[in-house]
């Protein structure tokens, strides 16, 4: 799926469940507040429904398991997730940005920095599969 170096893996270098943790404590807070993704209704409905302690635990949950670590998350793999949703590039450019901003803030370093947005860009097509082709 990527060429990113396996060993170690971008789980450990990214310092584990601890560092992941860091930040994307404050992702989650960032991506649950942003004004842009909540006029999306299935964001609406995600808040909605399912609340921000489960929307934060199962990106973590996911994140710790794709960058390698251990296999911890309990949902739907990425295609099937978003499925009945529409999910604009733009929408999708707007998560990454607001990781890079967080991964800059909590001091990431330049190489994890630059494995983990691969490794999220990776995710795009799934992510958007469901989506209407003009979104
Ligand atoms: C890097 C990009 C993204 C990642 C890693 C990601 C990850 C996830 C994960 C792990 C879930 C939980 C699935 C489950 O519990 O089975 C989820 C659900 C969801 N995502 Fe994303 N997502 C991304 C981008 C987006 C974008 C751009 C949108 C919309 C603007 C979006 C909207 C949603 C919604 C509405 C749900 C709830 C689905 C449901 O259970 O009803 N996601 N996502």
């Amino acid at each position: 799926m990527t060429d990113l170096p396996q060993t170690p893996s971008l789980f450990e270098r990214l310092g584990g469940i601890f560092g992941i943790a860091h930040f994307l404590d404050i992702l989650g807070d960032r991506l649950y507040e942003n004004d842009t993704l909540n006029q999306n209704p299935a964001v609406l409905r995600l808040h909605n429904e399912k609340g921000r302690p489960g929307f934060k635990f199962t990106l973590m949950a996911w994140m710790i398991q794709e960058t390698g670590g251990p296999k911890v998350y309990p949902g739907a793999d990425m295609r099937t997730a978003h499925a009945n949703m529409t999910v604009s590039d733009y929408e999708y450019d707007v998560v990454l940005i607001e990781l890079a901003a967080v991964l800059t803030n909590c001091g990431v370093p330049q190489q994890e920095h630059k494995d983990l947005i691969t490794l999220l860009e990776g995710f795009r097509d799934d992510i958007r599969a469901g989506s209407a082709a003009s979104a």
